[in-house]
């Protein structure tokens, strides 16, 4: 292995070097301090996902005043922050669904928070519900276990008029990820909420980045059924596709002021426009398997 690659492995905490105490108790301390300030507005808090060294957590909860449920990410890094709140900027000026994602004020905490609105619960949010799970830098973490209803790709062949809603606000948060150059398009960044059956999505830090195909995964064996659906819906698409450039074009004066203070340059946003445009052609819906 390269001393380069090895070093990637380590920052993602996957090296077997990594499999030790010292790593363990940092986690452990850096996870306290967390749930220390968090519990502080928040209560039936539960960690959502496992992390890797470093890497920010999210947790579930409710918020005291309203009762209503959350997903709180964080701690983050005020670049990062700022590239998941550029893309929450965007879906709210291309109306597009969305957790309306929000900076957390809160003290205490060695970063910036992120709170989102918590979708895609398939049954009452209950804190008993748990599971454990270790990782390398995780003993018996316990995380949530409430189900949360995601996208998966055997839903893209459903043709009831549910199922071609699910599939069509799918392939908007898709053409939206490309809009703002996010490339993690893995099914689990991607939550149905009922009962408005609306595919959200979520962990799409704005990157304004080129990826080559609209999905990473293997889908070979969906392609039939995905160019299907394209065309299904494509005159739909293709005018919200339009509408997004002509928003883009004419942003208001408070939307670019909002947006430059997020530190979204005009090339990002000029990236958005043609991206946005490249996306009006079918070719640029490729959808296969990345290798
Ligand atoms: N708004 C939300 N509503 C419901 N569940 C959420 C929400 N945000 C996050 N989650 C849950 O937390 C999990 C992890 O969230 P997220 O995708 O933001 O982080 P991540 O994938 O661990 O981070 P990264 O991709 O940066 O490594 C999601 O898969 C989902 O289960
Ligand atoms: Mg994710």
């Amino acid at each position: 292995m390269s001393e380069n690659s090895k070093v990637n492995l380590e920052k993602r905490g996957r090296s077997s070097d990594f499999d030790n105490t010292e790593v363990q108790e940092y986690e452990r301390r850096r996870k306290q301090l967390t749930v220390q300030t968090l519990s502080r507005y928040f209560y039936d808090l539960l960690q959502a996902q496992c992390v890797t060294k470093n890497k920010p957590r999210v947790f579930l909860g409710k918020l005291a005043e309203t009762e209503s449920v959350k997903a709180v990410k964080g701690p983050l890094r005020a670049d990062n922050a700022n590239k998941l709140l550029v893309s929450q900027k965007l879906k709210d000026i291309f109306d597009l669904p969305s957790p309306n994602s929000r900076v957390f004020p809160c003290e205490g905490a060695n970063g910036i928070f992120v709170m989102s609105d918590c979708v895609g619960l398939m049954e009452p949010y209950d804190v008993n519900k748990t599971r454990k799970q270790t990782t390398r830098v995780e003993i018996d973490a316990i995380l949530s276990n409430n189900p949360i209803e995601f996208w998966d790709h055997s839903r893209i062949s459903d043709s009831s008029e549910e199922g071609r809603k699910l599939s069509l606000s799918f392939l908007l948060q898709l053409a939206f990820r490309k809009v703002v150059g996010t490339n993690d398009t893995h099914p689990k960044n991607f939550i149905i909420d009922r009962p408005q059956n609306i595919v959200i999505s979520i962990d799409d830090a704005a990157y304004f980045k080129d990826t080559k195909f609209m999905f990473k995964s293997n889908l070979k064996q969906k392609h039939s059924e995905y160019e299907a659906v394209l065309t299904l819906h494509w005159t739909s698409i293709i005018a919200t596709l339009s509408t997004w450039v002509h928003q883009l074009e004419n942003l208001t004066a408070d939307e670019k002021a909002e947006l430059f203070r997020l530190g979204v340059v005009a090339k990002n946003i000029e990236y958005s426009r043609s991206m946005a445009i490249k996306l009006c052609d079918r070719v640029n819906w490729e959808f296969k398997e990345d290798t």
